[in-house]
């Protein structure tokens, strides 16, 4: 006997959806009807366009995330939140804390409240490194930064307004300016053959599964792997 998948009810901008339990809110949005509801992209965790925020009435803790890897749960609240992206700010061939303070003059206004470490997707440790950056350890600081998926999440929830994000790229694309920084040097990423074909294959097939299978790889371990 074929059973039916459970049926979970969320809404979404107040208006009651009926979703299976284990689909994304994406998915659910979808068979819906209501994909205009939301920024979609890549649908595998890489392009953070489909920020939402959720919460839920019996008091679980609800919070920032992407649709897109999210599954349904009974009575979730959804809140589409595309976060509006800022002009880019010049990077420096010299960056130190004075020139990154000069870009950024919110640097110094961050008041420790962790909400963008706890907003982030991917697990970045978003206060400590912007801490980091009043510091001047830009080395770390572009380690921090190497998974971030440029959602706008810390920057949407930080009530002071410092960027964190923004100042991430920042000090990442200005140490990349040096062509023998050894944070940023990718030559030992380089695949083999077979391994390059691989990666060609999957990129032409584009099975769902296997993005979504490689998208909570790479935000569980903050790499890329099998
Ligand atoms: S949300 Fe803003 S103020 Fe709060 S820790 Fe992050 S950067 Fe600092
Ligand atoms: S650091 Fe900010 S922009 Fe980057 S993934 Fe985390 S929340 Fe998104
Ligand atoms: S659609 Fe790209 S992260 Fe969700």
């Amino acid at each position: 006997m074929k059973l039916e998948p459970e049926t979970v009810e969320i809404s979404v901008t107040g208006k009651p959806v009926q979703a299976k339990a284990g689909e994304t809110i994406i998915h659910a949005l979808w068979t819906a009807g209501m994909g205009d509801a939301i920024k979609t992209g890549c649908v595998g965790g890489g392009c953070g366009a489909c920020t939402v925020t959720i919460r839920f009435k019996d008091g679980k803790p609800g919070g920032t995330d992407l649709a897109c890897l999210r599954p349904v749960e009974e009575g979730m609240e959804v809140f589409p939140c595309p976060v509006e992206s800022i002009p880019a700010v010049a990077p420096s061939l010299e960056p130190d804390v004075a020139s990154l303070q000069a870009a950024f003059p919110t640097l110094n206004r961050c008041t420790k409240c962790g909400s963008c470490t706890t907003a982030c997707p991917m697990t970045i440790p978003v206060m400590d490194s912007v801490l980091r950056m009043q510091e001047g350890r830009f080395d770390e600081v572009s380690d921090d930064f190497t998974t971030c998926i440029h959602c706008g999440l810390c920057r949407f929830v930080c009530e002071d307004k410092v960027k964190p994000h923004n100042m991430g790229l920042w000090v990442r694309r200005s140490q990349g300016l040096s062509r023998d920084n050894p944070s940023l040097d990718q030559s030992s990423l380089t695949e083999s053959g077979d391994e390059l074909e691989k990666e060609w294959s999957y990129l032409f097939t584009g099975d769902p599964k296997e993005r979504l299978r490689r998208a909570k790889y790479f935000r569980e371990h903050g790499r890329a792997g099998a």
